[in-house]
Formats: structure tokens, sequence, C-alpha cells
């Protein structure tokens, strides 16, 4: 090597190592320390075309493929919102019957969003993640935010209410907590599936009012605010395009105006056309040739539209890699964020930590709707003989309702929550007083329960009221169930009224005892003939693991219920507007002709009072609230409002109350509700103690979507903010206007 060589290259040399922190000979897609868009090209520059098809559908029943010759690892999916489905076998829905696979269930999402407490979902999505951390998942495929439209919709027990503000602040922390864990949220279902009836292809005609200020800000929420890395779009059709490649929502909203950066990844089933499924902004395809329930073709894995059929109008030309690769982008920082992401926790599995997360939740989820008389809390150490009622007392509720049943390490049923919580304080006795659903099975997992029963219906309720006459309190657990019919997935409720002749034992036990309290488990509404004849009702959801426990504490007393409502239970079905002016369940199309008026919306259009309103629950203590201040009666454009109120607890003991701010436009050009949600403060006080709400208002707090500018908009003018404790129970009022 001639002189001048050796002098260069040792200059190179020197340069080199002088050129700063050592340039990573790691490849750029595999170095945790590059920015992550630069991680992204890099690998897809890698990839081949098989290989980049490969990683947009699925390679067995909740797994994609990675991409094996360059060390990127296969992502892996898991129900549910409420707990990690038990591991099923490559290509079945049925479970694998591991022994390792049992986990904690959390209360169902309408529980989560009862305890009107954004910590309580941060809690939640932590812990849950960590269970799917734990079982080596990369997507969580949960949390539900459709919108409570109609009480028959069968999936209402995963979804987190009727109103728009409520589960958009409810759902934030859940997925901040779930993706704290290098676990991605997946929220669905991406948008308008509101009933199970032909869910697979109901075609939903609504207006771009009610979707945008009804049925899109939750998954908005979930993207925006909640920075949720993938997104579940539905079964159903909207504007006649399926919404698992739906250029409306997918495209224009999703990806378009909101900015998503993250993976869609369709339905288990929903994906129908191979070339809407290219172009209309659909990034992974998992479930096809399945019901997304209980049946599907074999290892179909090549035939999914996604799979060959999509490589073939790429390499015939009939499109380019265009589309592909934004697919490929995308599933990629989806698993740079999870399976690659090398600094995520460990997770845990069935800790003393979740399972006190699992009671906390639930304790603050219950709603108390009725309690006159006191019978609750129950004193334990006065009553000699407690006597438990109802099928709902001892059957298991995690097993059955569709892809969120779970296989659960131990359920506590209420009456094994009551027993253990009495002890021998007390004699608790048990009467089923009706026969409801004896099955327990899902996918393989077995309750294991023997609810058989051969009495008739008759001596059950005589047995019943025998055993209720000698009783000092009686607790009769009744409601539905997971079963299909009624809150299950796949299938809507055939009647609002409560099954299994469950009303006939009630009115029975009024009779026979005036202090009965009825506990309703149920994630629906539900007619409540009876509800004058009963002095004390309680809301009590699907609850997990800890469900007994958690309803004993709050029974006994030793947790104060501070749930409210997250949805309206009407008197009767007529007066809900997807029952009186909508369509339910429609035919081929179903129309939202109600629009905006959804809920207590509706109510107060049409001045109906509900048997109990959204926001509606009581306490064991008694709160004040006082007069409220404004900071100013005039906003300017961009300007701020501020509203306070002290309130007090009255009462002898702890407890929390939940201050609603509602605000209504007085006069706009467009119909608006009376009042909407703009604001909700939970206090916890100790007896005597006081705290303040304050809420905030800004313009965008009274804009609505003017569906003619595409625009969400303020008008000048005057509105009244509305301090309540429930959307019947308003305290103040407050008129400002907007300059
Ligand atoms: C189901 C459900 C969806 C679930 C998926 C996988 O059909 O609609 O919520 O995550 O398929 O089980």
């Amino acid at each position: 090597m001639k002189f001048n060589h050796i002098f260069s290259f040792a200059l190179l040399l020197a340069v080199g190592c002088a050129s700063g922190p050592k340039e990573s000979i790691v490849a750029k897609y595999l170095d945790q320390r590059q920015p992550l868009e630069e991680r992204v090209e890099d690998a897809l520059q890698r990839m081949t075309l098989r290989e980049k098809i490969d990683i947009i559908h699925a390679q067995s029943k909740f797994s994609s493929a990675g991409v094996e010759r360059l060390g990127i690892p296969e992502l892996w999916c898991t129900d549910g919102p409420h707990g990690i489905r038990p591991e099923v076998l490559w290509d079945e829905w049925d479970q694998a019957k591991w022994t390792s696979d049992s986990c904690t269930a959390f209360p169902a999402l309408t529980c989560l969003a009862a305890t009107w407490n954004p910590q309580m979902s941060a809690t939640y999505g932590k812990a849950i993640g960590e269970e799917a951390r734990y079982r080596e998942k990369d997507v969580l495929l949960g949390p539900g935010v459709n919108i409570y439209r109609t009480p028959m919709n069968g999936r209402n027990f995963e979804y987190m209410g009727e109103d728009p503000m409520l589960a958009s602040k409810m759902v934030v922390p859940y997925i901040k907590g779930v993706q704290s864990n290098g676990v991605a949220a997946c929220v669905k279902h991406f948008a308008l599936n509101n009933q199970e009836i032909e869910r697979h292809g109901v075609n939903v005609v609504v207006d771009d009012r009610a979707l945008y200020e009804i049925y899109l800000p939750a998954f908005k929420a979930a993207v925006q605010e909640g920075g949720a890395w993938a997104i579940m779009p539905a079964y159903n059709r909207y504007k006649g395009q399926h919404c698992c490649h739906n250029q409306y929502l997918l495209n224009d909203i999703l990806k378009g105006e909101w900015g998503f950066d993250g993976a869609t990844i369709s339905d288990w089933g929903g994906v129908h056309d191979t070339k809407e499924a290219a172009l209309h902004g659909l990034d992974m395809e998992f479930g096809s040739w399945t019901n997304g329930l209980n049946w599907g073709a074999k290892n179909a894995y090549d035939m999914y539209h996604l799979a060959l059929p999509y490589m073939k109008m790429i390499e015939s030309g009939e499109l380019t890699t265009k589309e592909l690769d934004d697919k490929v982008r995308r599933v990629l920082r989806l698993n740079f964020r999870t399976a690659m992401n090398t600094s995520k926790p460990f997770g845990s599995m069935n800790t003393e930590e979740h399972l006190e997360a699992a009671r906390t939740i639930a304790g603050e989820g219950v709603v108390l709707l009725k309690n006159e008389g006191n019978v609750l809390p129950i004193n334990v150490e006065k009553c000699k003989t407690i006597l438990v009622v109802g099928e709902n007392a001892i059957k298991m509720m995690t097993v059955g309702g569709g892809s969120s049943s779970l296989k659960v390490r131990k359920e506590y049923t209420p009456l094994e929550g009551i027993a253990n919580y009495v002890g021998d304080k007390a004699k608790v006795e048990f009467q089923r007083g009706y026969v409801g659903d004896t099955t327990g099975e899902y996918n393989g997992v077995k309750s294991g329960q023997d609810l058989s029963e051969n009495r008739s219906a008759e001596q059950l309720i005589a047995d019943a009221v025998a055993a209720a006459r000698k009783a000092d309190a009686v607790i009769f657990f009744g409601g539905l169930n997971k079963k299909e019919g009624q809150d299950c997935e796949g299938v809507d409720r055939s009647e609002y009224a409560l099954p299994y002749g469950q009303n006939k034992v009630i009115e029975a036990l009024a009779e026979a005892n005036k202090n009965l309290v009825v506990v309703n488990i149920s994630g629906n509404a539900v007619a409540m003939p009876w509800v004058d004849r009963v002095p004390s009702i309680m809301q009590g959801w699907y609850l997990g693991s800890e469900a007994g426990n958690a309803l004993a504490r709050v029974i006994f007393g030793e947790v104060n219920p501070s749930g409210h409502l997250p949805f309206t239970f009407p008197v009767e079905l007529a007066d809900n507007s997807a029952h009186s002016v909508g369509e339910w369940p429609g035919g081929r199309d179903v129309r939202y002709t109600e629009g905006i008026f959804v809920g207590y919306r509706w109510a107060d259009k049409e001045q109906i009072k509900a048997l109990f309103p959204f926001g509606h629950g009581l306490s064991y203590t008694s709160f004040a609230i006082d007069e409220p201040t404004i900071s100013k009666h005039s906003m300017k454009a961009g300007g701020k409002i501020t509203i306070k109120c002290e309130v007090r607890n009255t009462g002898k003991r702890e407890g929390a109350e939940v201050v609603q701010l509602y605000i209504g436009d007085k006069v706009s050009s467009l119909p608006r509700p009376v009042k909407e949600l703009k604001g909700f403060q939970k206090l916890h006080l100790a007896a005597g103690q006081s705290g303040t709400a304050e809420f905030t208002i800004t313009e965008d707090d009274l804009k609505f979507f003017d569906d003619k500018q595409h625009a969400w908009i303020a008008e000048k003018g005057d509105f009244t903010a509305y301090i309540a404790t429930s959307a019947e129970d308003i305290l103040y009022t407050l008129d400002f206007s907007l300059k």
C-alpha cells in the first residue's frame, strides 16, 4: 500500500474515531436509541413484498407474523376489556387448556364508567396491562366505547355508557395504563356498533351531527388524548361500506382528521373485500372466515384478503405498494412500541394488588339507586338471620357473554362474599328464588357449578317467602346474566323486563319482609315495576373475581357506595329514543332517526322522567352543595369561565359525591339538547369535611358540530350552566354568555 494510501487510511480512522459517540453498528431498525420513524423506514426498506404482506394479516387465531429474517417478532393479540382471555389453540376458538392462564377478572366497563373517577381507569388500565404483559401479549383487544343507544344491546356491559364526555374522560387513563406496560390498547368497535343483531352487515344510517357529537368523541379522545396504538374497526357498515374497510371512518376521519398513527386491526371476520381492505384504511386483517365467536374455516390465512389476493393485485400492477407500505409502517410502529420494545416492564398476574384494584373499582362503581327506611347498610350486629335469594347470588358471571369471557383463578359470588363477610356473626341462609341459566361454559372454559334445580317456580317462591318471613334482612340478587339473549355478544336482548319470572319473586319477598334489598346484576337497564314496593335497590354490575367481596363491603357498610349511573334507566322501553323515534334493530339499514337525542338528551327534550336518571347515585352519608360562584358572566372567544362550589359531607361517615356540570345553549341555529355533560368531579370527603368542585368552561365546551360547515362551532349568545348530581337533580343554574 503506497504511503499516501496508508496516510489517508490512518486519517480516515482518526477522523472516524474522533467523530463523537460510536456510530451504532446495529441496524437502525433494531436500535432502540434511534427515532421511531427512522427505525420504521429502515425496516421497511429491508422487507420483501412477501414479508410486507405476511405482517398485515393473521397467521393464527390471535397472532400475526413477524419477519423472521430481520428478527422482527410476531404480534400477539388477546381479548378482552375485563381481563386476559385464556390461551386458545393455534387455529381454534376453544381454549388450549393451559394451566397457567387463569386471570384476574376486573369489573365490566359499565362499572368502571359508573365510578365517574378517572383515577379508577388509570388503576384498571395499569393492572389489566400488567396481566397482558405477563402473558406476553402485545395488543389488548379493548377497551370498548360504543355509546349506549338502547338497553337491548347485548354488549353494553363491555362499554362506558350513553354520554360521549363521560366515556371520553374514562377511556383515556385506561389506555395510558395499559400502554405503560408496552402493551397496545386496541379501542373498539369503531364505529356505530350499538347493537348485536345483524352486527356483521347492518348499515347504520346516522346524520353527521349525531356521528360527531355522540358516537365519535370517545374514539377521538382515545386517539388524541389517550394515544391509542391500535383501533378495532367494527363489523357493521356505515355509508354502505363495512367499517373494517371504510373510507370515511378510517381514512378521512381516523387517519385524516384525527392524525391516528397506529394500526387498525379488523374485528374477527369483519373483512369482506380485498380491494376495499387495500384502499380503505385497514392495516391488519384478523379472523376472516370466522364469525368472531364460534365457527371458522381451517387455516385460511393465505386466503385472507390482505394475504395472497392482495399480493396478486400488486404483482399484476392493479395496485402499487403505496397503501401496502403505509400499512406496513403502521404495523412496524405498533411492533416497535410493543413486541420489540425492550424497555417495557415485565407485568404480573393474579396479584393481591390486582384483586384489590378489582375490589376498589367495584366498590366505587356500585350504584345505590334507592334506600328508603335506610335498610342499607345492613348492620350485621343487629341480625340473627340474613336471607340471600336469587340465582345471581350463586352464579359465576366471568364465564360467558362472548369474547370477554374469562377463566379466573377464583370468582367470589355474592353469596360467598356475604358468607365470608358475616362469618359467625349471623346466620346466612340462601333460597334460589328462581331458575335462570343453569349452564356455565364458554369456549371450553367451564364454571364447574351445578346450578340444577328441580323445584317448580311456585315452590321456589314459596320456599323463599317462608324463609323471608323469619329473616331480619333479605337481599335479592337478580338481573341478567351472560347467556345469549341477556348481556351477551352476538345477540341482543328480547325483552326489557327482568327475565325468568323475577318480578313475581321480588313482589312476593316485598310482601314477606320490609327489610328487602334488591341488587340488580346486569350491564343494562331493566324494567322495575316493583320499584315502589322495594325500599332499597342497588345496581351491582358484573364485578369480576371480587364480585361477592366488593358487594358485601357495600351492603354491610364498610364501603360507602359512590357510583353514579353511566346510562339512563327508562321506566319503559318506549321512553328510550331508539325505541320511540329511532329504529332498532332495523333491517338491512338501521336509522338513528333520533339523531343527537340519545339517553338523557332525549329525556330532557321530551320531558320524560326516568326510573333512575343518568348520573344518579346515592350514598350512606349526605352532602350539601353550596351556591356556586362564577368567575364572570360573559366569555370572550377563546376565553374561559370558572365555576366553583363548596361540597360538604354533612353526614356521620366518609363518602364521595360526584358533582356534575351540564351546559345548555339557550338559542342556537341548529337543534341542541337542553343540556349536555361538560364536566364532573368526584370528591371523597370525611364526615364534616368540605371540598371544592371546580370547573373551567372554555369555548370548546360550547361548541356543536355544524354538519353544513363540517366544523365545530360556538355561537355567540346565552348559555346556562347546571350544577347537578344527576341529569334530573339540578341544584343550581348559572347564566353566562359568549360574546
Ligand atoms: C369478536 C368481538 C371482538 C373481539 C374479537 C376477537 O367477535 O367483536 O370484540 O375482540 O372478535 O375475539
